[in-house]
Order: C-alpha cells, then sequence, then structure tokens
C-alpha cells in the first residue's frame, strides 16, 4: 500500500537558497533508498511537498523534515492512501515558482477545487511537462 502526504511550510532559507539542492541531494539519496518518490515547490515563503511511498519509511522521513531548521509551521494539508504512485519516476521533483507562477496558481485556485487536489494537479502538470522537456531541473530516479 503507498501512503501519501501533502504539507505546506515557511521557509527559512534564502529564495533562491543553495540549501534547496542540498535537500534535493539529500533525497536523492535516501528517498530512493526508501522508496520514496515525490515533488517540491517552492515559493518565496513556503515550501509545498507531495511525498508517497511505504508507510514506516514514510513517517520516518516525516519525522525528519518536520525537524529540519530550514523551515517552520509545518502544516499538513492532505494525506491518505493511493493506489497507484503519481511521481513514479521522480525521486523527488522540484520547481522554483516564480511571482507569475504563482499569480496564475492562485487564479486557479479560485476554480472551486480543494487546495491540496489543485496543488497535486499543479505538480503533476509541472512534472508532466519536465518530463516532455528531458531537461533535468529535479532528481529524476527510478
Ligand atoms: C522542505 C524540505 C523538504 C525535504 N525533503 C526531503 C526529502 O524528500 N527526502 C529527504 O531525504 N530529505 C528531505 N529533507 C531533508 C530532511 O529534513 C533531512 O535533513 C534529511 O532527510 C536527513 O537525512 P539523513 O538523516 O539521512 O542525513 C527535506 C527538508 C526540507 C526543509
Amino acid at each position: 500500500m503507498i501512503f501519501f502526504v501533502l504539507y505546506q511550510s515557511d521557509a527559512t532559507t534564502d529564495f533562491p537558497s543553495d540549501e534547496d539542492h542540498k535537500i534535493l541531494e539529500t533525497a536523492y539519496h535516501r528517498n530512493r533508498a526508501d522508496q520514496i518518490t515525490g515533488y517540491l515547490v517552492r515559493t518565496p515563503n513556503k515550501y509545498y511537498q507531495y511525498l508517497e511511498g511505504p508507510s514506516a519509511k514514510l513517517d520516518a522521513l516525516l519525522q525528519d523534515i518536520k525537524s529540519d531548521v530550514r523551515h517552520t509551521d509545518f502544516e499538513l494539508i492532505q494525506d491518505g492512501v493511493i493506489a497507484q504512485r503519481r511521481f513514479s519516476s521522480w525521486t523527488m521533483g522540484y520547481h522554483l515558482m516564480s511571482d507569475k507562477d504563482l499569480d496564475e496558481f492562485y487564479s486557479w485556485l479560485h476554480e472551486g477545487e480543494g487546495f491540496g487536489e489543485v496543488l497535486i494537479a499543479y505538480m503533476e502538470q509541472m512534472a508532466r511537462q519536465r518530463e516532455e522537456q528531458f531537461n533535468r531541473p529535479g532528481l529524476r530516479g527510478g
């Protein structure tokens, strides 16, 4: 069974920040070993992260993430069980949101669906676009 978690937090790092690269570097090794996949979105003030994988590994990773000083105010948006991974080819995808992206994203949010659903759909769209472009801004694995 695959569990997923979607959360948001307030970044304490600069925007953009080398720390994000360090996070992705760690994620590349650890997520790969723990069969965790997902997507990380960075805005000037926030992190939004979607993680999916086996329950025990996911819980252990979340404990570490929650105590990471690179962000504060961890807030769960959504969690649950899924039949199939949404980001199976991404050890941890990454998207740095520009102000323009943010405007677009917030106008999209007003279309009525729940925030979590819209956010996940946005991440999936970003991942799909990247897969089509073959440029590797996030870390691919599999
Ligand atoms: C916003 C954010 C997202 C993170 N995502 C991951 C992740 O997907 N995988 C990971 O291994 N570490 C992630 N980290 C880093 C962890 O908090 C932690 O530093 C790391 O897993 C420590 O791994 P180690 O104990 O194996 O060295 C993230 C940190 C932050 C601030």
